[in-house]
């Protein structure tokens, strides 16, 4: 057993979990008429309410306790002071360094990264006016209507999520494409009405190797060179964001259009640096500071605020408290906010490549579940798909639902109905529907006793499913980047707790080594028989189809 399972306070909080996994959350709303003073918290224009959580104050106390046996305060000072928490790549994990509003030096290996973030800061700032202002001229002295991003993962999901949640702030005649999956659909859908000279194209790829990236930045610039006939200006249209520079100087992009990230970066933490360029071009860099600000402002809250009134802390211990003791194997992200569209696609990214992970900082295996499976949609589109499962399922799902106060260019009539959904599902979840409700409400309709009982089981919700509501002002960049701060500090919590690393992810690393050494085997016409025999046969079948199907369909 592992010192966490081991240790008093996880069989403490295991017995406070059979006294309380029968009580209802509607008897705990009756009992206490200040349960929503109580457990709720306001900082800045969030307030994030947690009293719809299946907790009282000793659950509360006993978690809190789990993060001081943690030495929580202790892992966030390493973390901040660029201690290498990474302990498995060595490396400083200093995204907080990134939306750093401070002048104290924040130190790596003996020098202060502050200079540098802000020098770098500076160059892709400028490089995102100038094409915005239309200074920046291509190959045919035409300004740029089009920029690609290409790139995946963290150099893909951060960047798309807040370009779109920041619409309004974008220029109508600059649009922005996102270009991740090496399926030629998805370059070709997006070139295919781009006009050459007036796109702008950036590579963004810590590592410069990744096989997705490179072979769609490899099309992009045969794509360019086919139809302007030559390579001859292709720095006007090129940039890139690596750590790998030698690469990017390889793949034949000049020096001055690389932008330079660092090892101390993960890549689903990276939307803060140059890897924000593509961000910076839509939104401009005042609004990216504004979203640095917001991430700051929870950086410092995240530091320096006591751990009951701390945000990320009660919102990772609230997932641990469901995913460890009531087995909830999932959890929900719900934003009722048609721009957070990507939020929940960022956000599995984020939580489920940081904590999904068996092994410890000890290199053990743990004895206890870690990361969730984080699923999502936009809050209203999931009620007419999958809230039939929160509500009637067989399964704890705890949701976290995001909502504004105020919505860009509001309709009330539109608002109103968005938020009377917000608060109701709430709500519905949390209480349910008892016997004696359904009962009282079929006789209303007129129903009689047979068709009542029929009705009856399948009309009953039991309710005591788990919600916490973040609601915010409106949303603008620094509340974005103030909501993006909390999640990340959220799933820093939630590792430090689980004791395993948040920041590898080499559990990534066997489907890309097999992969290539399949696609040499798909270049070959030989016989497949070295895999199992499902490999086997499916790449057998899809070499031996391929010509068929294009002869077929005429492709
Ligand atoms: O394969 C996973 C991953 O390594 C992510 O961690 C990362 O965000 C993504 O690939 C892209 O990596 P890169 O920016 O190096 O291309």
């Amino acid at each position: 057993m592992s010192r966490l399972t081991q240790s008093e306070l996880w069989s403490a909080l295991s017995r406070h979990y059979d006294e309380i996994k029968h009580v209802h959350m509607r008897d705990m709303f009756d009992k206490d008429e200040n349960r929503f003073k109580k457990y709720s918290l306001k900082l800045n224009d969030l307030l994030y309410d947690y009293s719809k959580n299946r907790v009282n104050d000793e659950t509360l106390s006993l978690l809190l306790q789990l993060a001081d046996q943690a030495n929580l305060s202790g892992w966030i000072e390493k973390m901040f002071k660029g201690v290498s928490i990474n302990n498995t790549e060595h490396r400083a994990v200093l995204h907080t360094a990134l939306r750093d509003q401070d002048d104290k030096p924040v130190m790596v290996d003996g020098h202060d990264i502050l200079p540098e973030i802000r020098k770098e800061r500076e160059r892709v700032k400028t490089l995102a006016e100038n094409i915005r202002t239309r200074k920046w001229r291509g190959a045919t002295n035409q300004a740029i209507t089009d920029v690609v991003n290409i790139g995946i993962g963290g150099s893909h999901l951060g960047p798309l999520m807040v370009t779109e949640a920041l619409r309004p702030h974008t220029l109508h005649d600059l649009n922005v494409h996102f270009v991740s999956n090496v399926d030629e659909n998805h370059i070709n859908d997006t070139l295919e009405y781009l006009n050459p000279e007036t796109t702008f194209f950036i590579i963004s790829s810590k590592t410069f190797t990744t096989q997705d990236t490179m072979v769609n930045a490899e099309t992009a610039r045969q794509w360019y060179i086919n139809k302007l006939g030559s390579d001859e200006y292709i720095d006007r249209h090129f940039s890139a964001v690596t750590s790998n520079i030698e690469h990017a100087k390889k793949f034949g992009i000049t020096e001055h259009n690389i932008f330079k990230m660092w090892d101390w970066v993960g890549g689903r933490y990276s939307l803060w640096s140059a890897i924000g360029l593509s961000i910076v071009i839509a939104i401009g860099s005042e609004q990216f500071d504004e979203l640095l600000i917001g991430a700051y402002e929870v950086d410092q809250h995240f530091r320096h605020t006591p751990f009951d009134k701390n945000i990320p802390v009660i919102m990772a211990l609230l997932g641990i408290w469901y995913n460890n003791f009531f087995d909830a194997q999932t959890m929900a992200v719900l934003p009722y906010d048609q721009h957070l569209n990507h939020f929940p696609g960022y956000l599995q990214q984020a939580d489920m490549e940081s904590n999904g992970k068996y092994v410890d900082r000890q290199g053990e295996s743990t004895d206890y579940t870690t990361g969730p499976v984080i699923f999502g949609e936009i809050g209203i589109a999931a009620q007419h798909a999958f809230f039939q499962l929160l509500h009637q399922g067989t399964k704890l799902v705890p949701a976290d639902i995001l909502a504004p106060v105020y919505s860009y260019r509001c309709i009330a009539r539109h608002h109103r109905a968005l938020m009377s959904n917000v608060f109701a599902q709430t709500e519905a979840l949390m209480r349910g529907k008892t016997e004696t409700e359904v009962t009282a409400e079929l006789m209303a309709e007129g129903l009689d006793d047979i068709q009542i009982k029929h009705l009856l089981p399948y009309k009953v919700f039991p309710g005591n499913r788990p919600t916490s509501t973040l609601l915010f002002d409106t949303l603008n960049a620094k509340t974005l980047g103030s909501i993006i701060a909390l999640y990340e500090h959220k799933i820093f919590v939630q590792g430090v707790i689980w004791n395993i690393n948040s920041f590898d992810q080499w559990g990534v690393e066997l489907g890309k080594q097999l992969a290539k050494n399949i696609l040499h085997e798909l270049n070959d016409t030989a016989t497949i028989d070295k895999h199992d025999s499902s490999t086997n046969g499916l790449i057998n079948y899809y070499m031996q189809r391929r010509s068929k199907v294009k002869n077929q369909y005429n492709l």
